[in-house]
């Protein structure tokens, strides 16, 4: 089945870069114009927009940091003003945060995952949803993460930000549902990209972590886009509320492979 976003006005955030940069461009190769949002480094920004440039498509970058409610209104605003509205959200943009007990970061560090990855997703969801209800169709599909569900030592920010956007998911899509709009979540498992570049580089790392993967192996990006792709089109009409796990096998308790 080949899946077409012929006409579909799509915004992406975090698209510069991983995960976020896989799906813009997948959504592009669809037929989708795609926004592609980014906060810091905008020429790989650029980079993005030409690739879906050069598959024959539309892409719009577009400056923003998603945790500030005037610079997401104004980027809505640009989305309107370039294509008339906005058939898709992609609440992808995120952090992980500095890596440390609970007992032991900052407030300030803590706050600033979760302004990103959980406030930066409901401002973005906000001005989305205040389009796609009276238009009556579109779709959020919110990037969270295994660690919605698997406690990580180290990072309560991360994972706190990401059960959170799994409930603000389900909250949202049975607000959104009477209105012909569906919301969404897809969460990765370990995939290969700067976020975790650190420990997929280091031999000895990358073998425990792969040790946490039934299937054996990191995700790469695209695998994660091609998900993405079904998820935001009409080959799931009928699903909402709901979110899509991509990990390999890794939220299976892997440790219950052996023994027991
Ligand atoms: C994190 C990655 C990590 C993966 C599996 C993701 O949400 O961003 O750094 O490798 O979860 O633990």
């Amino acid at each position: 089945m080949e899946i077409q976003l012929t006409g579909r006005r799509a915004l992406v955030t975090g698209a510069n870069s991983g995960i976020g940069r896989a799906i813009a461009v997948a959504l592009g190769a669809a037929g989708a114009r795609v926004g592609i949002n980014y906060l810091v480094d905008p020429q790989a920004a650029q980079q993005v927009a030409g690739a879906i440039g050069a598959q024959g498509g539309a892409a719009l970058p577009l400056l923003a940091d998603v945790s500030d409610a005037a610079q997401v209104s104004r980027m809505f605003g640009e989305v309107e003003q370039a294509w008339g509205g906005i058939d898709i959200l992609v609440n992808n943009a995120g952090i992980d945060g500095e890596r440390a007990p609970g007992w032991a970061g900052t407030p300030e560090a803590w706050r600033r995952v979760l302004e990103v990855n959980l406030i930066g997703a409901y401002l973005c969801a906000r001005e989305a949803l205040r389009r796609m209800v009276p238009q009556r169709s579109g779709v959020i599909l919110n990037i969270t993460s295994v660690h919605e569900r698997i406690p990580w030592s180290g990072y309560s920010a991360y994972t706190a930000s990401k059960a959170g956007l799994g409930m603000l998911t389900q909250t949202l899509a049975q607000e959104a549902a009477p209105h012909g709009v569906r919301v969404l979540a897809l969460a990765p498992g370990a995939v290969q990209t700067a976020i975790n570049q650190a420990v997929w580089s280091d031999p000895a790392q990358r073998a425990d972590l792969e040790r946490k993967i039934p299937l054996g192996r990191l995700g790469q990006p695209e695998e994660i886009a091609r998900m993405a792709t079904v998820l935001v089109s009409d080959a799931a009409a009928y699903v909402t509320g709901t979110t899509v796990v991509v990990d390999g096998g890794m939220a299976l308790y892997p440790a219950f492979m052996h023994g027991g």
